[in-house]
């Protein structure tokens, strides 16, 4: 499974970029936002450091705007891809961009009919919101599978990018199912290291180690 790093915060990029962890990296305008950055300008440098595809989300509700933004976006670097909201418009936008060659992700993706859609229209990349579902006491781990199905019953290229990933078990359920790519905040993938009996057995080991007054360097 590729891991993408879903922020537009560059030491965060940089930090597990350097640890070979990052596949790609996905933004949205929540995360723009709260990067206080110009989209186009903190784009350009995550691309500068990420080889893989970076996603920069459009915003205009058309698919003629979808179209023309994705267009701009995609001047930014050779390895954009163009995410659009999982609507009719853009569906229609997925399909005029993808033909002319570009990378685009379809995002707010919530159901398996929105991903069998999304994959007809010729998507790169798939983004069902796994925590969304869970805010709302429904199972997303079950429709990261059923996408998995249906993909796979029908040969399907479109990848399954996980997203909205909220904890390190997200990462290792979404990888038992098969999805291609997740999409997780820094700090959840650095939690994946966590283990309570890591840190217990650490624990003893140092104090047996202190107790030889010993030192390896
Ligand atoms: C995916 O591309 C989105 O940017 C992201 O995963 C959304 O996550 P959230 O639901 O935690 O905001």
């Amino acid at each position: 499974m590729k891991f993408f790093v879903d922020t537009a915060e560059i030491d965060q990029i940089r930090e597990l970029h350097d640890l070979g962890m990052v596949d790609g990296v996905t933004t949205n305008p929540s995360l723009i936002m709260k990067s206080g950055r110009d989209i186009k300008e903190v784009t350009k440098e995550i691309c500068s450091i990420v080889d893989g595809p970076v996603s920069a989300e459009t915003v205009a509700l058309d698919a003629e705007g979808m179209i023309a933004e994705g267009r701009e976006l995609a001047k930014i670097a050779d390895n954009i891809a163009i995410k659009v909201p999982l609507t009719w418009d853009g569906l229609k936008a997925c399909k005029t961009l993808t033909d002319e060659g570009r990378m685009v992700n379809v995002t707010l993706c919530f159901s398996a009919n929105q991903a069998l859609l999304a994959a007809k229209a010729g998507a790169t990349f798939i983004s069902p919101f796994i925590g969304r579902l869970d805010d709302l006491n429904l199972d997303g781990m079950e429709l990261i599978a059923d996408i998995r199905q249906i993909y796979d019953n029908y040969g399907f290229e479109t990848q399954i990018l996980a997203a909205s990933i909220r904890n390190a078990n997200h990462m290792s359920e979404a990888a038992k199912i098969g999805a291609d790519v997740a999409t997780a905040p820094a700090a959840v993938i650095k939690a994946m290291a966590n283990h309570v009996l890591t840190d217990k057995g650490l624990d003893a080991f140092l104090k047996d180690w202190a107790s030889t007054g010993q030192k390896i360097v």
